[in-house]
């Protein structure tokens, strides 16, 4: 029985793929920018070298942000500036995260996206110094930041399969760390299995995905996760709720249980690059556990409503 499951799941998976040969919302191929801002140059992407003693590589002692921009414009560049500034203050490195804004608006012309969509990488690390596990005191804060071509559009069209795993991160998923280990590990498994994202689970209760953050629509209302330290407080779930405001749709900051899924009638992730993303599918182990193959009508609301509040405001 527990096989049948399974091979269900692979055909849709091989169904899927023939049907989609789009490429996936924020995915471009992967290739290294060709230039990188490294503690104040700006150097080729081969040339730019941090210390083996720098503390992002020994400990994953840094914060990272992602700022989306649209047409070369930046979307909520002062909520992700205030996030990092939060995470900085949270891990107790000194940094100024005004000082970054012209350095953010020279990645986007030097990485040539001035009038295409792309996105803003920065990380922030302790910095170098004699490995200690106490924060050494004198360290500079490792500066890289670099922008990139993402593919913005379309992710309207597409719809998630994804896996359910435990939850099984730290209690401080509100610090947007570069120490990934437990998201990029639940990741890689969905990746492994053909699903878009793996969707984590602690004590019975959906938190967040491995990089998005999760809605569950029930009799007409949305529920999400409240904030607090078992999420990361996501910017695209913050603009989301405000735009359920707008449309006068309830949302209730209630976490989901696994057993709930019954009553759920859609499930869509939300992300800086995933922007909002229509789950389908849902499997836990080898069980199919939530099947919707038509995109919601509250999912596809919103859609409409993010891409209007993307590419017409401003
Ligand atoms: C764990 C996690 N949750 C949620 C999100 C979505 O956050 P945002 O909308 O700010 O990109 C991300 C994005 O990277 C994430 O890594």
């Amino acid at each position: 029985m527990k096989r049948n499951g399974w091979y269900k799941c692979i055909n849709i998976l091989i169904h899927e793929e023939k049907l989609n040969s789009a490429q996936p919302s924020g995915l471009v191929k992967k290739t290294y920018p060709a230039e990188v801002y490294l503690n104040g140059k700006w150097l080729a992407h081969n040339e730019a070298y941090i210390s083996v003693f720098d503390r992002g590589f020994m400990f994953g002692d840094g914060i990272y942000e992602v700022i989306p921009f649209y047409k070369g414009i930046a979307f909520g560049l002062q909520r992700h500036l205030n996030r990092l500034s939060y995470c900085l203050n949270e891990i107790e490195i000194d940094l100024d995260v005004n000082t970054l804004r012209e350095v953010i608006t020279e990645a986007v012309s030097r990485a040539g996206i001035e009038d295409k969509d792309g996105a803003v990488y920065i990380q922030v690390s302790r910095g170098v110094a004699p490995r200690t596990h106490y924060f050494p005191q004198d360290a500079i804060p490792t500066v890289l930041l670099y922008g990139y071509p993402v593919q913005l559009e379309g992710f309207e069209k597409k719809q998630a399969s994804v896996l359910v795993s435990k939850d099984l991160r730290w209690h401080r998923c509100d610090i947007k760390s570069t120490s990934l280990m437990a998201n990029v590990r639940a990741n890689n498994k969905a990746h492994a299995m053909g699903l878009d994202e793996n969707t984590l689970v602690r004590k019975g209760f959906f938190t967040e995905g491995s990089h998005s953050s999760i809605f569950f629509v029930k009799f007409d209302k949305i529920y999400t996760h409240p904030e607090g330290p078992h999420i990361l407080s996501g910017i695209t779930r913050k603009i989301v709720t405000e735009m359920c405001r707008e449309l006068n749709i309830k949302v209730v900051e209630k976490a989901v249980h696994i057993d709930e899924l019954v009553e759920v009638d859609e499930i869509f992730l939300t992300g800086t690059t995933t922007q909002i993303l229509s789950v389908k599918s849902m499997f836990r182990k080898e069980e199919d556990i939530y099947n919707s193959p038509k995109k919601g009508k509250i999912t596809a609301k919103l859609q409409e409503a993010f891409i209007e509040l993307t590419r017409n405001s401003s």
